[in-house]
C-alpha cells in the first residue's frame, strides 16, 4: 500500500474562495444550447424551451454565473442578433464551429435561462471583428436602467429591470490564429483598455477581463499576456487564461499527473501580473479569470469540418470516464490551492459539448463521472483555502517524475468545519492517508467520507446506464484527536467531511 502524510493548521490560509470560483461556461457551439439546455417542444421543456431535465442537473451546482456567448463563437458574433422578436432574428453563417446560428437563443433567451438557473451572466463582448461601440452598447443594452436608445429596447423586448451583469470579458483567445480577427498583443492591449474604458464610464460597477494567451502551451505565452496586460493594466481587473488537459495517448497514470501543469499555469499567469504590476508601479490589483478549462481529449480533431453549416451538430462530444473525475478533479483542487489569485472559474462547458452533462435530442440527460467531482467542488469548496502541506509516496510517468499519488486541499467551511479533497491517483494501489490537524480548537468527527471511484478507469455513464459510476459515502475516514486516517481505494476522488465538534 502507497502512504501519504497531510498536515493542515489554522494559521496558514491562501484565501477565502471567491464565489465566481463556482462558474461555467456556455457557448453556441453544437448541442451545449440547441438540444442541450433549450430543446422546445421536448417533453421536459418548459414554457421557454428550457429543458428542465439538463436543469435538475445544473440547479445542484450552484452556478454563480455562466460565461456567454463565447468562445470562438464571439469572434465574429453580433450580440444584436440574440435580442427581439425571435422571428426577426438574422440566420449567419457561424464560421468558428463551421455551422449555421439560427439565433433562436441569443443574449434575451440566456437572460432568461440564467435568472431561472439562479446564476449570473459574465458576458463576452466581440473585439475582434468589432469595436469599442458595441461592446459600449452591449453594456447599455444589459445595465442601463432606461431611458436610451440600447435600454428602451431591453425594456420593450420584457426585461424592465437592467440584468446589472458584472463581469465582462473584453473578446475570446484573439492571440489565436483560429480567430478571425486575431490580434497583436500591443494593438489587442490598447484596444482592450479602450472598451474597458468606455464600458465602465456607462456602468462603473463593472469589472473586466483581458483576454490572455489561450493555452500554456502556445510560443507567446506569457509575453503576450503581458505586453497586452502593460497597456491595459488599470484598466482592467481580470487576466483570463484556459486550459485543456486529455489522455491523448492512453497513458492514464501521465494523465492523472496533467493537473500538475494547471498549478504551473497559474504560477507563471501570476508571475506575468505581478511583473507588470511592479513594472507600471501600480496599485492596481489585476487576478486571473481561469474562464475556460476541462478534459478535452479530442481536441485535434476537426470535426467541424467533417460537415459544415449544420444546425446544432453534435461537435466536441468526447466520451469521458471515471479517470476523468480525477483528471478535472485535480484542476478544481488546484484552483482552490491559488484562491489568492485566481478569482474567477468557469469550467466549459455546460451541456453535451466539453461537457459532463450529456443530453440526447428529444430524449434522456444524464452525467458523466467527472460532474460529481465538480458538484462536490461547489458543495463544499466554498470557504477558505488552507495551505495544505503534502508528503506522499509518487511515481515517475511520461508527463512528469516524482508525482505524488496524493493530490490533496483542505477547505475550511465557513462555520469551522472542514473538508478534505483528495486523490489518490495510483491506478492500481490503495492509498494509506494520515492527516494531521494543526491549531484548530476542539476536535472533529468525520461525518462524510464520500468516494468515486471505479474498477475500470474507462468505466461511465450512458442514457441506459446513467448509475454506473457515482459516488457512495462508503469510505473508511477516521478521526481520532488531531489526527485523520484513511485508506483511499485506488483510482478514487475522495470527499473527507469533518464536522468541528463544540467542547
Ligand atoms: O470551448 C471550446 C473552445 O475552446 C472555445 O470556443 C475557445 O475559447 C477554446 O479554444
Amino acid at each position: 500500500m502507497k502512504r501519504a502524510n497531510v498536515t493542515v493548521d489554522k494559521d496558514f490560509v491562501i484565501a477565502k474562495t471567491e464565489d465566481t470560483l463556482f462558474s461555467s461556461f456556455v457557448e453556441p457551439l453544437g448541442r451545449c444550447i440547441y438540444g442541450g439546455l433549450y430543446e422546445p417542444g421536448h417533453p421536459t421543456a418548459d414554457e421557454d424551451g428550457f429543458r428542465q431535465d439538463v436543469m435538475d442537473y445544473v440547479k445542484p451546482l450552484n452556478l454563480t454565473m455562466n460565461r456567454f456567448p463565447g468562445g470562438n463563437f464571439t469572434s465574429t458574433y453580433r450580440w444584436e442578433d440574440g435580442i427581439g422578436p425571435k422571428e426577426k432574428r438574422p440566420r449567419r453563417a457561424e464560421v468558428a464551429w463551421q455551422c449555421i446560428e439560427t439565433n433562436e437563443f441569443g443574449l434575451d433567451e440566456f437572460a432568461k435561462w440564467s435568472k431561472k438557473a439562479g446564476s449570473d451572466v459574465m458576458m463576452t463582448v466581440n473585439l475582434a471583428t468589432r469595436g469599442v461601440l458595441e461592446a459600449m452598447d452591449c453594456v447599455e443594452y444589459c445595465n442601463f436602467k432606461g431611458g436610451t436608445y440600447w435600454s428602451d429596447r431591453r425594456r420593450e423586448n420584457g426585461f424592465e429591470e437592467p440584468f446589472g451583469y458584472k463581469y465582462w470579458c473584453l473578446s475570446n483567445e484573439v492571440d489565436g490564429v483560429w480567430q478571425v480577427g486575431q490580434k497583436k498583443p500591443y494593438e489587442y492591449g490598447l484596444l482592450a483598455k479602450e472598451a474597458s474604458k468606455g464600458m465602465k464610464l456607462i456602468d462603473p460597477d463593472i469589472k473586466t477581463v483581458l483576454a490572455g494567451t489561450s493555452s500554456r502551451w502556445s510560443q507567446t505565452f506569457p509575453e503576450y499576456d503581458a505586453t497586452a496586460l502593460t497597456e491595459a493594466y488599470d484598466f482592467v481587473d481580470y487576466l483570463s487564461i484556459h486550459h485543456y488537459i486529455g489522455n491523448y495517448d492512453g497513458d492514464s497514470a501521465s494523465y492523472l499527473a496533467k493537473p500538475i501543469s494547471t498549478n504551473t499555469y497559474f504560477d507563471q499567469a501570476a508571475a506575468a501580473i505581478k511583473y507588470v504590476k511592479t513594472k507600471l508601479k501600480s496599485e492596481h490589483d489585476v487576478y486571473i479569470s481561469f474562464d475556460e478549462f476541462n478534459t478535452w481529449h479530442n481536441i485535434m480533431q476537426e470535426e467541424r469540418f467533417e460537415e459544415k453549416w449544420r444546425i446544432a451538430p453534435p461537435l466536441l462530444e468526447d466520451i469521458y470516464t471515471a479517470e476523468d473525475a480525477l483528471a478535472l478533479g485535480g484542476m478544481l483542487l488546484a484552483v482552490l490551492r491559488h484562491a489568492d489569485v485566481v478569482k474567477i472559474a468557469c469550467v466549459s462547458e455546460l451541456a453535451n459539448c466539453i461537457s459532463h452533462i450529456r443530453t440526447r435530442n428529444e430524449g434522456g440527460a444524464w452525467v458523466l463521472p467527472a460532474y460529481y467531482s465538480w458538484l462536490h467542488y461547489s458543495q463544499f469548496g466554498r470557504g477558505t483555502a488552507m495551505q495544505t502541506m503534502v508528503k506522499s509516496d509518487s511515481y515517475d510517468c511520461a508527463e512528469a517524475k516524482d508525482v505524488p499519488y496524493l493530490d490533496a486541499q483542505a477547505i475550511m467551511q465557513d462555520n469551522g468545519d472542514v473538508v478534505l479533497f483528495a486523490i489518490n491517483r495510483s491506478l492500481d494501489e490503495q492509498l494509506d492517508l494520515n492527516m494531521s490537524l494543526r491549531g484548530f480548537e476542539g476536535s472533529f468527527e468525520v461525518t462524510r467520507h464520500i468516494v468515486l471511484t471505479a474498477d475500470d478507469p474507462k468505466a461511465t455513464n450512458t442514457e441506459v446506464d446513467p448509475l454506473n459510476v457515482v459516488p457512495t459515502e462508503n469510505g473508511n475516514a477516521k478521526c481520532s484527536g488531531s489526527t485523520v486516517t484513511a485508506q483511499l481505494d485506488k483510482m478514487s476522488w475522495n470527499v473527507i467531511y469533518l464536522t468541528a465538534v463544540k467542547e
